[in-house]
């Protein structure tokens, strides 16, 4: 469906639970987020019966978030269901791939697409500081195991933190020599935990072609800015909320694990759509969808206007 700036929504980002098993120090508090209560969240069936909405409105890709997903009990019911709504022709998550490797066999069985993977280094102690326990081991045998499932492309996402990740650059890039991930690097927004940070820890994308100057550019896909190293087989997506806003082109409506209707990541109108059926509810994802407003607060205000954290939005 067309939204009144001219731009085809026909993406929506549903987030099937808050909880994480890792603790990424720009995302989640030390402690966890409370916990919201079993009957807070969308059940399948609810699940199901927005995407239905959602797709009889236009939407054609679905993508699954978090927190991680795949701590979602019910997870491979709901790729099930929302993979075989009419009108949807991809089912894809975003996963942090520490429950990957046991998982990709049978997420591709019930019919996901593909998967974004979130590493933002290779560095087993700095894996572990900035997830606050992870182990870089899990998300390795994740991304094996997502590519012998043929969960294909994979993006691989990093979040550029100043002086703290800007060595991963050149690994990651790496990646694409000899296979085709499609690697995403992504400017930090003052979101949730990392809205007050100090402002070097916020990078600008440009310090991707700093570090790897053959890099060469080869057009846009979605919100990211696609780049090529001469001879590889994979791509590099350059992906600017701060330095460069993509509000223009964005063609996404998200729902909370609350089920919540966010016309915009950074703004702070939800619409309630729990408890909505049929009619009422494809009228108010209309609405929605006619709310989404022209661009977000961050360009002028270095500063979200969401009152959650990514962890209840799910990125
Ligand atoms: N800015 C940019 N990306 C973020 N993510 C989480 N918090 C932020 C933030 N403040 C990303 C994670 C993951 C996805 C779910 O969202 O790294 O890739
Ligand atoms: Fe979990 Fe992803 Fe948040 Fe890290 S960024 S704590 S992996 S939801």
């Amino acid at each position: 469906m067309i939204d009144n700036y001219g731009r085809n929504i026909d993406y929506l980002r549903i987030s099937v639970t808050d909880l994480c098993n890792l603790r990424c120090v720009y995302c989640m508090p030390e402690g966890g987020v409370e916990k919201l209560r079993h009957g807070d969240i969308l059940s399948v069936e609810e699940i199901a019966e927005i995407s239905a909405a959602a797709a009889s409105l236009g939407i054609k890709k679905i993508r699954l978030t978090g927190g991680e997903p795949l701590v979602r009990k019910g997870i491979m019911d709901i790729v099930r269901r929302t993979s075989r709504t009419p009108g949807v022709n991809e089912v894809a998550l975003t996963t942090n791939g520490t429950l990957l490797a046991e998982n990709a066999a049978a997420l591709k069985e019930a019919g996901l697409t593909r998967v974004n993977i979130s590493v933002d280094t290779f560095d087993p102690g700095k894996y572990k500081e900035i997830t606050r326990g992870g182990k870089i081991g899990d998300v390795l045998a994740g991304i094996r195991a997502a590519v012998d499932a043929g969960l294909e492309p994979i993006k691989l996402n990093a979040v550029l933190m100043g002086g703290v990740n800007d060595d991963f650059i050149r690994p990651l890039i790496a990646m694409t020599d000899d296979a085709d991930f499609r690697v995403r690097f992504i400017e930090i927004m003052p979101i949730g935990e990392c809205a007050d940070w100090n402002k070097e820890r916020f990078v600008s994308i440009a310090k991707v072609l700093e570090a790897e100057p053959s890099l060469e550019y080869a057009g846009t896909d979605g919100v990211s800015k696609l780049y090529r190293k001469p001879g590889s087989k994979g791509s590099i997506g350059l992906i600017s909320p701060i330095s460069n806003h993509f509000c223009p082109t964005c063609n996404k409506l998200r729902v909370t694990a609350d089920g919540k209707l966010k016309p915009c990541l950074h703004s702070a109108e939800e619409i309630q759509i729990r408890g909505l059926h049929g009619e009422e509810l494809a009228e108010t994802i209309r609405m929605a969808i006619l709310s989404k407003p022209f661009k977000h607060a961050l360009a002028g205000e270095r500063r979200s206007r969401s009152r959650r954290g990514m962890s209840a939005i799910g990125g």
